[in-house]
């Protein structure tokens, strides 16, 4: 049966190759997507071989390209491949992409997902010339049901000049409702308050509207998305993931956490993903969850009536619960909402609800500096994400990592970052194997402290403390042996007797 209920625009159906013809060198293409959901499967493709063959005829053809976040292979991989992208925002976990990128071959901006929206509306990123947006159905009445990801697809259908629909059958119809589309956003000076006060509100329209005058091509897919395994958790994992359930008991404990905690935000990656596997069999309920992706953790902590609402703007799930979903939609939509991610992410919503953000890093400083995007300081690894528009306005802030990186060569604890993304001021929790740094209310030497003595792993422990001694008695540069500071003994002055003095 098909997906298309308007017989208006079903006149507009036509092959992938026909509608990526309509796309031209240099224009700006708002494509949807998000963290390998919701994207277009099968234009981007056909663009990517119209673009090997002009480039093999000694034409010029790229493209700029708008997503939400990450896409998948059929997407950022093959455009990327054939060097077809000029200028790729916001975030992007494609490999062959990412290669381009760090060779400078392709211009990145990597910019708060939450600011994608208003930014593509303040008009310095230019016009929008055509969005190919990724929908799970067309209504009768022209409206679009929205498929696995929202992203920016609100803003490309309104800014773009002209529109591509693919419509998926391999996403579930059962999708239609559980989204959540707010059309009250605007341009200063006309902002209003955002009536979000709980994260089950729904706040918007459950469709997307579409210009159907603007709607130039249609074409139908049935393919997955690119949904990928989780690592089932490891022991560093399972000790990251431990370490922050005891954080969130002495929390309650004292009485600074509801039983229920607050909404929960969990970025990428599969540790965050573990640490909700902990929650499975933690002493919380009625948890909700205020993010930016549903991951499979999501899925367990819902299975299991531990939690009660998940909102977001994408699926980011192993192709084994994304079956699960697909099978019993009807059910978990009643537990799910997508949103635009300008509304997911937005800091006065975080800030309001006071979010409990959990996010990944690359390295942090013994001050709580964090770096999540770029390794050894100059080659990006994805982009901030979500990341920055958490932290900043979250009601704790938690970053976890490994305390190693590349078995065991390299301390995710150093005593610079070499790159900064979250300042220390925005980083109040920070999370290894090896123990939890509660740094709310601390100094700057404090921080250090608390950080090597409970994140760093202990071979490195050593050499970080030998850093801040002589950082603070000004001797760098000179020989000295590694023995263990002031820094650790301050901070088992503090663990004993809780004198904080430094
Ligand atoms: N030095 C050198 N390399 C490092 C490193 C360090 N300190 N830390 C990690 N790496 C390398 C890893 O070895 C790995 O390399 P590989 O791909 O060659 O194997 C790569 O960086 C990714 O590390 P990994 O541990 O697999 O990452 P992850 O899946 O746990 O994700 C981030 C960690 C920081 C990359 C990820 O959380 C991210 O992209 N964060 C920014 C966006 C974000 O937070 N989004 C969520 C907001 S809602």
């Amino acid at each position: 049966m098909s997906r298309i209920a308007n017989a208006a625009l079903r006149a507009k159906l036509m092959s992938a190759r026909d509608a990526a013809a309509l796309v031209e060198n240099g224009m700006t293409l708002g494509l949807s997507g998000f963290t390998g959901s919701g994207y277009p499967k099968a234009v981007p493709l056909a663009l990517a071989e119209r673009i090997e063959a002009a480039h093999a005829a000694g034409q010029p053809f790229r493209v700029k390209v708008w997503t939400g976040a990450s896409t998948g292979p059929e997407l950022d991989g093959a455009l990327a491949k054939a060097d077809g992208i000029e200028f790729r925002l916001p975030y992007n976990s494609d490999p062959i992409a990412r290669e381009k990128i760090n060779r400078g071959e392709m211009n990145y901006f990597d910019m708060h997902l939450s600011q994608v929206a208003p930014m593509a509306w303040q008009g310095f990123l230019g016009p929008l010339d055509v969005a190919v947006v990724e929908v799970s159905g067309i209504r009768a009445d022209g409206s679009l049901i929205p498929s696995s990801s929202i992203g920016n697809n609100k803003t490309w259908l309104d800014r773009a000049a002209k529109v591509i629909l693919e419509v998926n059958r391999w996403q579930s119809p059962e999708l239609e409702g559980m989204h959540d589309i707010y059309y009250g956003t605007a341009l200063p000076p006309n902002r209003v308050p955002i009536p979000l006060t709980r994260p089950h509100d729904r706040i918007g329209e459950a469709y997307l509207r579409c210009d159907p005058a603007k709607i130039v091509a249609i074409v139908e897919t049935d393919a997955p998305d690119r949904n990928l395994p989780y690592a089932a958790p490891d022991a560093t994992a399972g000790a990251i993931a431990g370490h922050l359930i005891e954080f969130f008991r002495h929390e309650v404990a004292k009485g600074r956490l509801p039983p229920s905690l607050l909404p929960l935000q969990s970025g990428v990656g599969n540790i965050t993903n573990a640490v909700l596997s902990g929650l499975l069999d933690a002493p919380f309920s009625n948890l909700t969850s205020f993010t930016e992706v549903i991951q499979d953790g999501m899925i367990d902590l819902i299975d299991a009536g531990k939690l009660l609402l998940a909102s977001a703007t994408a699926f980011s799930v192993s192709p084994q619960a994304a079956e699960k979903l697909n099978a019993d939609m009807a059910r978990y939509r009643d537990r799910m909402i997508l949103r635009p991610q300008e509304i997911s992410n937005h800091p006065e919503l975080v800030r309001r609800l006071g979010c409990v953000a959990m996010n990944g890093l690359i390295e942090a400083d013994i001050y709580g500096n964090v770096n999540s995007t770029h390794i050894m300081g100059s080659r990006i690894q994805n982009g901030i994400g979500g990341s920055g528009d958490f932290a900043r306005n979250a009601f704790i802030s938690i970053f976890m990592t490994p305390s190693t990186a590349k078995g065991g060569a390299i301390s995710a604890i150093v005593p610079q970052a070499s790159h900064v993304d979250h300042i220390a001021q925005d980083v109040q929790v920070v999370v290894t194997e090896q123990g939890l740094a509660d740094l709310r209310g601390l100094s700057p030497k404090q921080r250090a402290a608390t950080i090597i003595a409970n994140c760093a792993h202990p071979d490195y422990r050593p050499a970080l403390e030998d850093y801040v001694r002589r950082a603070r008695t000004g001797s760098y540069g000179q020989q000295s042996p590694s023995l263990p500071g002031e820094a650790l003994s301050w901070h088992q002055r503090f663990m004993d007797t809780g004198d904080m003095r430094a």
